[in-house]
């Protein structure tokens, strides 16, 4: 057998079946017994409706949702919550996880109102980075946001600031999609105008939001769907957890008014259907995708890179771990040499110290040794001083047998006057 390297694949006929055409099947059971996840964020000032739209979207109750005369609660900033639900239909089974940001744009300054929610989404890439750094990576937990629900306010002018602050610190971080929130308080034409002013905002600011692409499908129909649902977004949705009466009798999920009934999944009244089939049924793993091979991998390099490390391998986004553990102990060693010579500059420093006041000390010492002696030196002079003047005295009186010495002589008894 030749070595793989240099080989060409060369196109063989078979002759029999053998069996691999049935991977598809098998990545299909994989798949199913596994299960998917999917995490969604939604993001929006309070009251827009994105509790509705969520229970809407998967027909269930996912999120508690508050009635319109209820007060918003009270908060200081931006909080980030999560919900997990597991859904099935037809078997399959899909771990949904709803992030929501409460507080987001109900502040007076909502000028770094981005800031805790680009946060938490860089913190959930941070934990899947670090998993799969780890020795064993069987079991990791993906809790990356695949998908951002931005709630546009239907005012009809175009983008607000804290729209546009908010899409331009996340749109490379996340899959920003769009939608006109409550788009049944709008008339239809002002939807139209509503959708173009906010589209151009988005393009004059150059911000990237997700959009179905259909330039890489042969299949006619899916370019057509695919174009089609592009060309809705921003999504203008209406939202309704309650089935309402139409004029004919049937019951339809929508919002009833004096005029008549909007119904939910009624295209020619909302974007919601749109919406739900490119998020559920058609781009779920288009999103999955773009998440994992597109915004966290270029998140990752990024981190690495500014930690020092080289991307060795962009396609298979692997260590070596030789030279990760080559590049620890390069690392440790200099810590430590580091910490060597900061110990002997310190031990230094200390015996100097001493040595100052050792010999500071020595001197008081020697003053003070050369003080007594100046001392006893004064008093023995004073001594012999003393002892020469009485000396003196006895000489000039000498008395009967005193004993007189005279230098150089050798020492006389004096006769008695007897
Ligand atoms: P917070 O939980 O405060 O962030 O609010 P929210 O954005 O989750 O809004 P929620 O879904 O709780 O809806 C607020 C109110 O708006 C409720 O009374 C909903 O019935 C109403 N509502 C929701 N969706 C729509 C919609 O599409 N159109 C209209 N007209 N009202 C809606």
């Amino acid at each position: 057998m030749r070595s793989a390297q240099g080989t060409s694949a060369t196109k063989k006929k078979m002759n029999g079946y053998v069996g691999f055409s049935n991977f598809p099947n098998q990545e299909h059971r994989r798949s199913i017994k596994r299960g998917f996840n999917f995490t969604l964020m939604v993001v929006g000032e309070s009251g827009l409706g994105k509790s509705t739209l969520i229970n809407t979207l998967f027909e269930s109750k996912v999120y508690p949702t508050k009635d319109a005369e209820e007060a918003p609660a009270q908060r200081t900033g931006v909080e980030i919550t999560s919900v997990s639900a597991d859904i099935q239909e037809n078997g399959v089974r899909l771990r949904l996880s709803v992030v929501d940001t409460p507080g987001f744009g109900d502040s007076i300054n909502n000028e770094e109102s981005w800031r805790p929610i680009l946060e938490n989404i860089e913190s959930r890439f941070d934990a899947y980075l670090a998993q799969e750094n780890r020795v064993n990576r069987s079991k990791i937990v993906d809790n990356r946001v695949n998908a951002v629900l931005y709630f546009i306010r239907p005012s009809g002018h175009g983008l607000r600031a804290i729209d546009i602050e908010f899409m331009k610190h996340l749109h490379t971080r996340v899959n920003l999609i769009p939608v006109i929130a409550r788009s049944d308080t709008l008339a239809g034409r002002e939807v139209e105008t509503f959708k173009a002013r906010i589209m151009a905002d988005i393009n004059y600011h150059g911000i990237q939001i997700f959009k179905p692409v259909s330039d890489q499908f042969d299949d006619p129909e899916t370019v057509a769907d695919n174009k089609a649902i592009a060309g809705k977004v921003p999504f203008a949705v209406v939202g309704s957890e309650k089935l309402v009466e139409r004029d004919d009798g049937t019951k339809v999920r929508g919002r009833r008014y004096p005029w008549g009934v909007i119904e939910v999944e009624n295209e020619a009244h909302n974007d919601f259907v749109s919406l739900r089939q490119m998020l559920l049924r058609t781009h779920m793993e288009e999103l999955r995708d773009a998440t994992d091979v597109g915004l966290y991998e270029a998140y990752r390099t990024q981190k690495l890179l500014a930690l020092g490390h080289v991307q060795d391998n962009a396609v298979f986004r692997e260590f070596n771990p030789r030279q990760m553990l080559e590049e620890e102990e390069r690392l440790h060693g200099a810590k430590m040499t580091k910490l060597e010579a900061e110990m002997a500059a310190v031990f230094r420093q200390k015996v100097q110290e001493k040595e100052g006041k050792l010999k500071q000390s020595e001197e008081e010492l020697h003053s003070r040794h050369q003080q007594m002696k100046a001392v006893l030196e004064k008093q023995r002079a004073e001594l012999e001083d003393k002892r020469a003047r009485v000396g003196a005295g006895q000489a000039m009186n000498p008395p009967i047998d005193a004993v007189v010495a005279h230098p150089g002589e050798p020492i006389q008894r004096m006769p008695s006057k007897d």
